[in-house]
């Protein structure tokens, strides 16, 4: 399994923003685990001519569920990937609060996005006072179910453990509470998709930074992480790269 590096730059950046990916390209020509970047859709086809040919993925961070129409201001699996992406990240937390996406909605973005050829990194996290309820296994677990399609496998999935109070709070949860939801994710994933599950990956996002990556890529089934603010700049970025790359 090739572990994953992610950034989600969410609704940051510009063209100016392009000399930090050449910094990371620079930096890490040959990084020891995937790395991908998700940036804003205006910037991922200036960003994939820069990627072409280097070791740096480049996914979008939300897609319609439908192909083409008369949808004002979204954007189409097909043209992520026509752009120069590989990947999408769907149901982020952020777009299930500030756009209401349910796992249905997930789950249908997730079949677009794997018709266009793109690999779905499906979203998944309690809140604070979900957690708090000792609700955190039952939320996560009726996510995966609802957000997840049928025909989920390696090649078309990746999920992200995103603990919603952790997001962009410089709380993380402890080391135990990582390791019991990312072994419940892969039994879940092992009992519903067999052996097609084995190889989904399975990554950590909420406050990673360089200075606790280290210790949340032990954590057994952590395959990698989905990062936000410590994405946008390519030095903290690359340090999570390297983290990564010595598992
Ligand atoms: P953060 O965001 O790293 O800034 O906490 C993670 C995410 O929302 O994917």
């Amino acid at each position: 399994m090739r572990r994953l590096a992610a950034g989600n730059w969410k609704m940051n950046g510009s063209t100016a923003s392009l000399g930090e990916i050449r910094s990371l390209l620079a930096d890490h020509p040959d990084p020891g685990c995937e790395m991908l970047i998700c940036p804003p859709a205006t910037l991922l086809a200036p960003m994939a001519a820069l990627a072409a040919g280097t070791a740096l993925s480049l996914g979008g961070q939300d897609c319609h569920q439908n192909t083409s129409g008369a949808h004002t201001g979204d954007v189409s699996a097909a043209m992520l990937k026509d752009a120069g992406a590989g990947y999408v990240i769907l149901g982020h937390s952020e777009r299930r609060a500030d756009h209401g996406e349910t796992d249905q909605l997930v789950a249908q973005k997730a079949l677009a996005a794997r018709e266009a050829g793109l690999v779905a990194v499906i979203c998944l996290g309690e809140t604070g006072g979900e957690r708090d309820a000792g609700r955190t296994l039952d939320v996560v677990g009726a996510q995966l179910a609802g957000s997840v399609p049928d025909g989920a496998s390696a090649a078309n999935t990746v999920i992200a453990y995103e603990p919603v109070w952790a997001i962009g709070t410089g709380r993380i949860p402890t080391l135990e509470q990582i390791a019991e939801v990312h072994d419940f994710i892969a039994r879940a994933l092992n009992a519903r998709f067999g052996s097609a599950a084995g190889a989904i990956r399975i990554l950590y996002g909420g406050s990673v930074k360089p200075s606790n990556a280290g210790e949340i890529f032990a954590v057994p089934h952590v395959h990698g992480a989905l990062v936000g603010g410590a994405s946008l700049k390519a030095a903290d970025f690359g340090a999570i790269v390297s983290a990564l790359a010595a598992f």
